[in-house]
């Protein structure tokens, strides 16, 4: 496989973690254990992000439409999430690594948010790569809720209407001060984006693969990075553009 070009890595990685279910199933195994292997591959993508020098790792951990799922199916995991936060944060100190949550903290239960409180707070000084966990999180939802928080100042005559700009509003959504993602990678083989950084995701490249989140290695991390250092991003400009102006940015 070609080496990865360290100047050419996206600065933020995004991912839908999908399939632990099927590859569980596939196995005649509970989920759950297909969850328990999937924060296997957690752990080594965290790892290699941040080896590579990857500035911000957004995973996709619990979506709004998840509470949906079996009782027993939410609470396992949630369980593993506070294991995982647990058994990981004195790793996440010595990588340097700050975590961060998006989503809807209200619907989570006050265990799952004080062990992410503890886990932000001892991490907050980390300057290295920041980790962050969707958690309960819907890109509609936070679109709703950006909304209201906008429409609330100019109520109360904080701003006004003409002042909301595409950079204000980015500053109302949970990834405020977070850049939008370079690159996405789903797994399982399903083709959609299913309510994740919607308003995000305008100029991110997108990357499928077929393998189930419990079996994608190393390997197919790299691959997938090596596809995107292939892609010319046009950001709405055309080829010849971009080549005089030598820059990706997207501001
Ligand atoms: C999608 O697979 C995955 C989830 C809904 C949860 C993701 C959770 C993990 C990877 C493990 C815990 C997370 C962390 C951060 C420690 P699915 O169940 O929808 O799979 P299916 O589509 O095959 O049913």
């Amino acid at each position: 496989m070609k080496p990865l070009d360290p100047q050419k890595l996206p600065i933020h990685l995004a991912v839908i973690m999908d399939g632990n279910g099927r590859w569980a199933q596939q196995r005649m195994l509970k989920r759950i254990v297909g969850h328990q292997r999937g924060a296997e591959t957690v752990k080594m993508v965290v790892e290699q992000s941040s080896l590579l020098g990857i500035k911000y790792l957004t995973l996709f951990a619990f979506s709004s439409e998840n509470w949906s799922r079996p009782v027993l199916e939410v609470r396992a995991l949630m369980t593993l999430l506070k294991k995982y936060i647990r058994q990981e944060t004195a790793r996440m100190m010595r990588k340097n690594i700050r975590y961060n949550v998006i989503g809807n903290r209200c619907d989570l239960s006050d265990d799952v948010n004080e062990t992410l409180d503890e886990a932000i707070r001892k991490t907050a000084a980390n300057t290295g790569m920041v980790l962050t966990l969707a958690l309960s999180y819907g890109g509609r939802q936070e679109l709703c809720r950006a909304a209201a928080h906008l429409a609330q100042d100019v109520v109360d005559g904080k701003l006004s209407a003409g002042d909301i700009t595409t950079k204000l509003f980015d500053s109302y959504l949970d990834t405020g001060g977070l850049p939008d993602p370079d690159f996405l990678i789903r797994t399982s083989g399903e083709m959609r984006i299913s309510n994740f950084l919607l308003w995000q995701l305008a100029y991110t490249e997108l990357y499928f693969t077929n393998t189930n989140w419990p079996d994608f290695t190393i390997n197919e991390l790299h691959k997938a990075l090596n596809d995107f250092q292939s892609r010319e991003r046009r950001f709405g400009m055309t080829g010849d553009q971009i080549t005089e102006r030598g820059d990706l940015s997207n501001d």
